[in-house]
């Protein structure tokens, strides 16, 4: 368990040139659980198991009116800000409902545009002022390393709320990768758990932040390999390589996604993010015909492998595989759910209630 350190001890020069590792005690609380959730390095095999163990208890008590009453009432006196700055669907659903699922009452700011940073107030001030109505925000910007200012920001205040990292940039998605480890154990849970399977990425692996932290969290899982099948332009970043490699972690990086299917336990997709293009469709003129998942693809898919995508996609999945009992995708959605309510309900020091309840009337 990581020891505690105070976010308010240190300048933010300082711990802004800190390593993900060494910023990663700054994050907890002093009872270990985590308090911040900023980036995948953060956690580890211990936390990952908890918040698992606990999302299935969430998800069994849901079942049930008397349960979804327990649960609604955990959190019931805590309010939460949504701050999402860039597009998202699933991601603004998915914590919307996990607020609600605790019993949150929940605020938003999606459109800038109409908040007073049109009048010149700076992120920074806009955030102080969430932080006078809300115990927690939920934050997406385009800017890496906002969530992690912020966070430092707020402790420094007499507010030190819990700040959720819901994608920065091109960098991360802790809670993505969260949700993909939980759908990794639970597809896996008959087959001998997640330890020595082989994940195969497809797309666009340069800009994807989901396969950024997705590729970090799984170096947790002993024996895990990975093949990375890109386009060079679009091939996985070598701060990642380099941070698979510290951790012995086996990967091979291909041009040929085709040939690496039938090895695969999991097939993770992604869409090309081209809004990060610096000339406006610079990425069109890259050929993605060989880096699509299509219905033929699924006679060469293992039996008992799956095919996972964080969504939304184009055209990188066929719609002919959705109803194939192997397309995990639309349970990965909902599995975000109920991680992200383990997630707030650890944060908030609810994870054990959770349990006893569990304990008590479902076991
Ligand atoms: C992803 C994202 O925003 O990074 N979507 C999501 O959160 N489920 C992937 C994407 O936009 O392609």
């Amino acid at each position: 368990m990581m020891k505690r350190k105070h976010l308010d001890e240190i300048s933010w020069e300082d711990f802004n040139n800190l390593s993900l590792e060494e910023k990663a005690p700054y994050l907890v609380q002093a009872n270990g659980r985590p308090f911040h959730t900023l980036f995948a390095q953060q956690f580890d095999r211990e936390q990952l198991d908890r918040l698992c163990d606990l999302a299935t208890r969430i998800r069994r008590i849901s079942k049930h009116r008397e349960g979804v009453k327990f649960l609604g009432d955990l959190l019931c006196h805590k309010r939460a800000m949504l701050y999402f700055s860039q597009p998202s669907s699933r991601t603004f659903l998915s914590f919307y409902a996990a607020c609600q699922i605790l019993g949150f009452r929940i605020a938003e700011v999606r459109d800038p545009s109409i908040s007073s940073e049109m009048k010149g107030e700076s992120r920074e001030d806009s955030i102080r002022t969430f932080s006078s109505y809300f115990d927690m925000i939920i934050m997406r910007s385009p800017l890496q390393g906002l969530a992690e200012k912020m966070a430092w920001l707020l402790s420094n205040t007499n507010r030190p709320l819990p700040i959720i990292n819901a994608g920065s940039g091109k960098d991360q998605h802790p809670t993505q990768a969260l949700l993909d480890i939980y759908t990794l154990v639970l597809s896996f849970e008959k087959r001998g758990g997640l330890a020595n399977k082989h994940i195969l990425f497809c797309g666009d692996l340069a800009r994807g932040r989901t396969v950024r932290s997705l590729a970090l969290l799984l170096t947790n899982y002993s024996n895990i390999s990975m093949t990375f099948a890109a386009p060079d332009q679009l091939q996985i970043g070598k701060d990642i390589l380099e941070q698979l490699d510290n951790a012995g972690v086996k990967y091979e990086l291909t041009s040929n996604f085709k040939d690496a299917i039938p090895q695969a336990d999991a097939v993770y997709m992604t869409r090309i993010q081209d809004e990060w293009d610096t000339k406006p469709g610079e990425s069109s003129h890259i050929d993605l015909t060989q880096y699509s998942f299509t219905g033929d693809d699924l006679k060469r898919l293992p039996m008992y492998s799956i095919i996972m995508h964080p969504l939304p996609r184009r055209t990188e999945i066929d719609t002919a595989c959705d109803n194939d009992p192997r397309a995990m995708y639309w349970r990965q959605m909902r599995n975000g759910m109920w991680i992200r309510s383990a997630l707030i309900a650890t944060n908030f020091g609810r994870d054990d209630e959770i349990t006893q309840y569990y304990m008590k009337n479902l076991k």
